[in-house]
């Protein structure tokens, strides 16, 4: 055997053992490559070394030498690749943790805004088209507010402990505070009415949005908190056409198309006369509120002349608007923060 052939044996040789090595992605692939190349009985290197036995005389030494170089960089490259696959370098961790960076990845999932913050949203920009800015008043309030200015005397029944959530700051009989420093969560919006009348002169046009609050049994249509959206109208010569015209306008742009706004006769301490008031949307008639002509006791308890100015006023339940839109058939679901109900709006 020539000695050019025997040498050129041995290159191939390590050139495939160190790829063979490099490739290995984990000790089982390392282990099968070093069989290959340098196992004992029958490995690559064995072979070769045969082919070093026929090699002419004279060339012997030669070929001896090199042999053993090719066989300690086999050994070398062998060992890299060990040290390589133990470090943990790219391709095991690849293997070890089944990463697969072609898979398509998961979409984080964004939040919402609440259905009933939505709807105040919209209410607030439809509102907002017909002239009306927004006032905030305490969910906290004072008898005033909420009852005194409203023209609801101290013996009138909407004033039941029953009926109100009271707080026990001062000083109490039957479950109701007495004279002044009496508070309450607030059980009607209406109380922003008399707030937004005590700071500005006529004329007012205003709206306020937000929570109110009834020691009411939680069901299907009841919750001891919901929200409200008020509306007041002060300024001269404003009538019930005035209140009938912007309650369609409010219907008209919420529910868009096939509404009708309805009253019906009924009473309120501070609207004179009074309604409820019901809309349709697609031939279902649903009671959204009350509302009526401001009343002239109230008119004068912030000071305004009754004889100079009229008011119109409306108080509509938010939650019973959205849930109309929705097709919604109990308010609970509004306030179980389930993602499942949340994430449809
Ligand atoms: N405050 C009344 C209620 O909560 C609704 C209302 C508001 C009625 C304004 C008339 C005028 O039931």
């Amino acid at each position: 055997m020539a000695l050019a052939d025997f040498l050129a044996d041995l290159d191939e040789l390590v050139a495939q053992a160190s790829a063979a090595f490099e490739a290995a992605t984990d000790t089982e692939d390392l282990e099968a490559a070093r069989i290959e190349f340098l196992g004992a009985k029958s490995g690559r290197l064995k072979n070769v070394q045969k082919g070093l036995g026929k090699v002419d005389k004279p060339d012997k030494p030669a070929a001896g030498k090199r042999f053993n170089e090719i066989k300690k960089q086999i050994e070398s490259a062998l060992e890299d690749a060990g040290k390589r696959l133990s470090a943990g370098g790219a391709k095991g961790v690849a293997k070890t943790t089944g990463f697969d960076p072609t898979v398509p990845g998961t979409r984080p999932q964004l939040g919402h805004i609440h259905p009933i913050t939505q709807t105040i949203e919209e209410l607030t920009d439809i509102m907002g088209r017909l002239g009306f800015t927004v006032t905030e008043g305490p969910e906290v309030e004072d008898l005033w507010h909420n009852f005194e200015a409203l023209n609801i005397p101290l013996a009138h029944p909407a004033r039941d402990p029953l009926d109100n959530f009271y707080l026990a700051t001062g000083k109490m009989t039957a479950g109701v505070p007495q004279g002044e420093g009496g508070w309450l969560l607030r059980s009607q919006t209406s109380t922003v009415q008399i707030r937004a009348m005590e700071k500005t002169k006529p004329p007012v046009r205003i709206i306020s949005l937000g929570r109110v609050y009834r020691p009411d049994t939680a069901d299907a249509t009841h919750y001891p908190m919901f929200h409200q959206i008020e509306g007041l109208l002060v300024d001269r010569h404003v009538t019930m056409a005035d209140l009938k015209s912007i309650l369609h306008l409010f219907a008209s742009s919420f529910f868009g198309d096939d509404v009708d706004v309805r009253f019906r006769p009924s009473f309120f301490p501070f609207t004179e006369p009074s309604v409820e008031v019901d809309m349709s949307w697609h031939d279902l008639w649903i009671e959204f509120g009350g509302a009526g002509m401001v009343d002239p006791n109230v008119l004068r308890s912030v000071g305004y002349d009754p004889e100079e100015v009229s008011g119109l006023a409306f108080g509509l339940g938010i939650e019973r608007v959205c849930a109309r839109r929705h097709g919604i058939t109990d308010i609970r679901e509004f306030y179980k923060n389930d993602v499942r109900f949340l994430h449809q709006f």
